[in-house]
């Protein structure tokens, strides 16, 4: 049982194999959090402080109590206006415009298995198979009948816990939920490191760490979606945790709309940290009967380091979020149309693209942006999704023929979530685009976002790309994403604060759909690169393009800050050509395979422009990936270097049996001695003898752990190694 109950302390533990998380129903049914940490049977009470200390409210039921205060308790989940002054999880106003929602325990069951949440992603469970549970815990405030009902999801064995909640009117009144948090954990100390994720358009989740100050430290996104400037993920580690040792505690929103995280030390030196929705914005009214769901997080804690954390990021992702056929296939090697033509190709190129493809061994084509309407530059035509059979030469379905012909898989480019101004949807519907009226709306990449707030926007969407889907066997599609949400104006709405949390209800309704009628369909979540790269886009598509900067040394900094929150199978990742059409910098052809294959491995450059010997290399790259495949897609993962502060980047999978690892190492930037370096590998079987199937050469794996691998001092700026140990 991994959910366990002391009815007599009123204390109810969640255990997984190597954590432990507890709270309490005090005696004035305040819902407490007592502990979140290393795995124990204790009972964690002794942890509350209580003292009396000024200007911390006292609840009217703690009498002449002044050390009862929820201003330095911990609690599960805070709402406002009662005496804690930190950030809430909850602000609600009744019809009369009265803040605050005292809430209280009501009842609470455990049920087997794990919970999923109305039209929302959630980590799922296989049932019977992993000992899955979910707790229930109803919290309610009589006056305004504002319920809360906090579902709390167990993975015993990933050492993961979920966190969602429902908020239901069980009043007679309508109220509005103002703020709405998903996950929030007090500790009573302090003295943490806090790490997030920040990042911009082709430069994502670079990883920051910095010790948590008084106050609150927030991050989020304002933008409608998840965003490239903060992932939605952050992690809360003790000040000497490392890759291998010391605690941490991670918090991911499975949500890929607007979002707010925040940590912070109080005053009195304790932490707070949580997550949920984005409340600028956000005014959510309820009605009598109704109820709105806080998007699921899922929290995990190590107290080894932040290697192992990541181990149960990635597990959680890859089999409990990701779904599908595709969810533990190797995906195809794919060639995309994108860095090897932008919008100027034909489908006679398209066709010949796919032959010299084919010859190197690559599986499928993707034909990416400029297929449709009058699209050949990025002012047009969005909304327009029928093929320009001028600039195919001949309709979809031929296309899709001819290139099968070729051998290859056929794959598809979609933005559907847009509208350019230019376009006969937005001459039809200029009322479908999120706009104020009476002002200019702001553009984005020339276009507007479509209002998927609306049940016939979402069903036109739906229903024009299946009319795509059904002209031929396309078998992937990238669904794009490309400018942020400025104006969160429905013009159907009468209630505008719900129009960004409805549009996401929209998008998941869509790609649900999209995945019951096509299941053989892959689909590649993008936006702008990783402007979306979370958890709930994953739930419905197992892959994202991780970054528009295919840059292999800037590709190697984003993929090791992705690589703490998300598996490798979830990293869309392709070769391009040199010099980077956005960093002008040019790298060897094998370090930019070798970056790629930290993903899902494609390529994404004019194929007509290779020597003979660029040819026979890539043929033996893509032989070499489906060599190493199923070790990158279900290996366990290690970060061997940190390249944002050290001039090498190196990282490591080993399978579960640990008979074979493969390690790869690129120099960023060699200074005097960098490629020197030796790589303390792990996950190694000890006292064992690997040989590096590569070159012969046999390694102690005690020598390998303890005193490194050491790289050739050879080694130049952008040069790369890698080693394919099996015992
Ligand atoms: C975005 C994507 C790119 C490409 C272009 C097409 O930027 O991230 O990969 O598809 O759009 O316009």
């Amino acid at each position: 049982m991994a959910i366990t109950v002391d009815s007599l302390k009123k204390v109810i533990t969640i255990h997984t194999d190597h954590s432990s998380y507890q709270m309490q129903i005090d005696r004035f049914g305040y819902l407490i959090h007592l502990y979140y940490g290393q795995r124990t049977a204790e009972l964690m009470d002794h942890l509350l402080v209580y003292a009396d200390r000024g200007f911390s409210g006292n609840p009217y039921d703690a009498g002449r109590d002044r050390t009862y205060s929820l201003d330095s308790l911990p609690q599960e989940y805070p709402s406002q206006g009662t005496g804690d002054y930190r950030s809430p999880m909850l602000v609600v106003k009744d019809s009369h415009g009265t803040y605050g929602c005292d809430l209280r325990y009501r009842s609470h069951e455990i049920i087997r298995g794990k919970y999923s949440l109305d039209g929302l992603p959630a980590v799922y469970s296989d049932s019977g198979r992993d000992d899955a549970e979910t707790l229930r815990i109803v919290l309610e405030n009589k006056r305004t009948g504002v319920e809360v009902s906090l579902l709390y999801g167990v993975l015993p064995h990933l050492d993961i816990i979920t966190r969602a909640a429902v908020v239901a009117n069980r009043g007679d009144e309508t109220f509005t939920v103002e703020r709405l948090g998903s996950a929030n954990l007090d500790f009573t100390a302090g003295g943490f490191d806090l790490m997030t994720f920040y990042g911009r358009h082709a430069m994502e989740r670079i990883p920051e760490r910095r010790p948590l100050a008084h106050g609150e430290t927030v991050i989020g996104s304002r933008r409608g979606f998840s965003s490239h400037q903060f992932n939605p993920m952050m992690i809360l580690l003790d000040r000497d945790t490392t890759e291998t040792e010391g605690n941490c505690w991670s918090m991911q929103f499975v949500y890929s709309g607007g979002f707010r995280a925040v940590a912070g030390l109080d005053q009195y030196g304790q932490t707070r940290m949580q997550m949920g929705l984005a409340d600028e914005k956000f005014s959510y009214p309820l009605k009598p009967g109704e109820s709105l769901t806080a998007p699921e997080v899922i929290m995990s804690f190590s107290g080894a380091g932040l290697g192992p954390l990541s181990h149960h990021l990635h597990q959680c992702i890859r089999r409990h979020v990701c779904r599908g056929r595709h969810r533990d296939r190797i995906r195809p090697v794919l060639i995309n149309s994108w860095e090897a033509c932008f919008f100027d190709f034909t489908g006679d190129m398209l066709v010949e693209l796919s032959r010299e493809a084919r010859s190197l061994g690559i599986e499928m084509l993707v034909m990416d942006d400029g297929w449709f309407g009058a699209r050949n530059d990025d002012y047009r035509s969005l909304g327009d999704w029928y093929p320009n059979e001028d600039k195919l030469g001949c309709s979809l379905g031929e296309l899709i023929r001819r290139i099968n012909q070729e051998g290859l898989k056929f794959g598809i480019w979609i933005e559907p979530e847009m509208v350019s101004e230019d376009s006969d949807l937005y001459r039809a519907h200029p009322d479908w685009a999120l706009a104020i009226p009476g002002e200019k709306p702001v553009r984005g990449r020339y276009q507007l976002v479509l209002d998927l707030s609306r049940r016939e926007v979402v069903d036109a969407v739906y229903e024009s790309i299946c009319r795509i889907l059904d002209q031929g066997p396309v078998e992937y599609l990238k669904w794009d994403c490309n400018r942020s949400v400025a104006e969160a104006y429905s013009h159907s709405a009468q209630d505008q604060g719900r129009v960004l949390y409805d549009y996401m209800l929209g998008l998941y309704d869509i790609l649900e759909r999209l995945n019951q009628r096509y299941p053989e369909l892959l689909i590649e979540g993008c936006s702008g690169g990783g402007g979306r790269f979370d958890a709930g886009m994953l739930y419905y598509t197992p892959q994202i393009w991780c970054s528009d900067n295919t840059d292999a040394v800037d590709r190697l900094l984003i993929q090791y800050g992705t690589s703490f929150g998300y598996p490798a199978s979830a990293i869309g990742a392709h070769v391009s050509a040199c010099p980077n059409y956005l960093t002008g910098r040019t790298t060897p052809l094998r370090t930019r395979a070798v970056a790629a294959m930290g993903g899902t491995f494609g390529y994404e450059l004019r194929l007509s422009a290779l020597t003979s010997a660029e040819r026979d290399e890539i043929r033996r790259q893509i032989a070499d990936f489906h060599r190493y495949a199923d070790l990158i897609y279900s290996g366990t993962y290690y970060r061997l270097t940190d390249p944002v502060h050290n001039p090498v980047c190196a990282w490591e999978y080993v399978s579960e049996d640990k008979t074979e690892a493969l390690i790869c190492a690129v120099i960023l930037e060699r200074g005097d001695s960098s490629s020197a370096a030796a790589l303390r590998l792990r996950g190694l079987r000890p006292e064992s003898v690997y040989t590096d199937m590569i070159t012969g050469v046999k390694y102690e794996a005690d020598v390998l752990t303890d005193n490194g691998l050491q790289l050739p001092d050879t080694l130049t700026d952008g040069d790369s190694m890698v080693y394919h140990l099996k015992l």
